[in-house]
């Protein structure tokens, strides 16, 4: 039987993986972290009527202790894990000089030390299974968009580390796999930081994909292996560009940098 751990289960994408893997035949054990109980009891349910087991572990990822109970309950009563997906992140608007020291500090435990933590304490579990890693990152963990610095900041960080980890782990039989979607329609822009003054960024970008979608990319890449995966067209080019022609991609980040987004666009 197959245990998966998923963070952020409550909504967003989160919600969406753990509904697309209790649609799997094989029915695994999906074990449900996010702080909000009622809303991951409500996953939970819906996660049950497909015919998979659900246990919920409700807690803060930045929380050591949640982080401790959420891998013992999983390996205990799921029996191991196979498979652990670090998804649970939030978003930060901000021009880098109007970045505030806390919320960054803030973010960073939330974003890339609470999935490191969290790997490292599942470890012993992951390399009995030779089971799978899954790092939530973005088109931002390859492109800092303006007002995106301390996002990007945070999602670079989670590409050096899964890339890391990657050639470390292949030796005891665990893969990691790292997903870049581009936006998401997800309360994601909703539930983010932001500085004084950033307006916008409340409604998801009219350029979005669906989480059902990224979360249908995102468990062929688990069940896969796949080393890296960028969930739209969007991403490709832009990680394209990145690589490629550089120089475009400054252009174009000049141009946004003097564009403001207004509230709803
Ligand atoms: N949506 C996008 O456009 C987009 C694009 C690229 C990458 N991503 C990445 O995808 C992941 C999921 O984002 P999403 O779009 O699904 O966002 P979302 O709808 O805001 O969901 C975020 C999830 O994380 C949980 N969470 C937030 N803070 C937490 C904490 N301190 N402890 C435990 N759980 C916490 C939330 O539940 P509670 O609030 O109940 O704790 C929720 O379940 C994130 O890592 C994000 O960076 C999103």
């Amino acid at each position: 039987m197959t245990t998966v751990v998923i963070t952020g289960a409550s909504t967003g994408i989160g919600r969406a993986l753990a509904l697309a893997w209790a649609d799997e035949p094989s029915k695994p054990t999906l074990v449900l972290s996010a702080r909000g109980e009622s809303a991951l009891a409500g996953v939970a349910r819906e996660v049950e009527a497909r015919g998979a087991r659900a246990i919920v572990v409700s807690g803060d990822v930045t929380d050591e202790a949640h982080r401790r109970a959420l891998v013992d309950r999983a390996a205990s009563e799921g029996g191991s894990i196979d498979v652990l997906v670090n998804n649970a992140g939030r978003g930060f608007y901000a021009p880098a000089l109007k970045v505030d020291l806390d919320e960054l500090r803030r973010l960073f435990e939330l974003n890339v030390i609470a999935p490191l933590r969290l790997v490292q304490l599942a470890a012993p579990h992951l390399e009995r299974s030779r089971g799978t890693v899954v790092m939530m990152s973005s088109v931002a963990g390859i492109v800092a968009a303006p007002r995106y610095a301390a996002y990007a900041a945070t999602k670079f960080a989670l590409e050096a580390i899964s890339m890391s980890m990657r050639s470390e782990l292949a030796e005891v039989g665990v893969r990691v796999v790292v997903i870049r979607p581009g936006p998401v329609d997800t309360p994601f822009r909703a539930n983010a930081a932001r500085a004084e003054g950033v307006v916008g960024y409340d409604a998801p970008d009219p350029k979005s994909q669906s989480a059902d979608d990224v979360a249908r990319i995102t468990l062929r890449a688990a069940l896969r292996g796949s080393p890296v995966v960028e969930t739209s067209r969007f991403v490709r080019v832009a990680s394209a560009g990145a690589r490629h022609a550089p120089w475009v991609l400054r252009r174009v980040l000049a141009r946004m940098a003097t564009k403001h987004e207004r509230p709803g666009s």
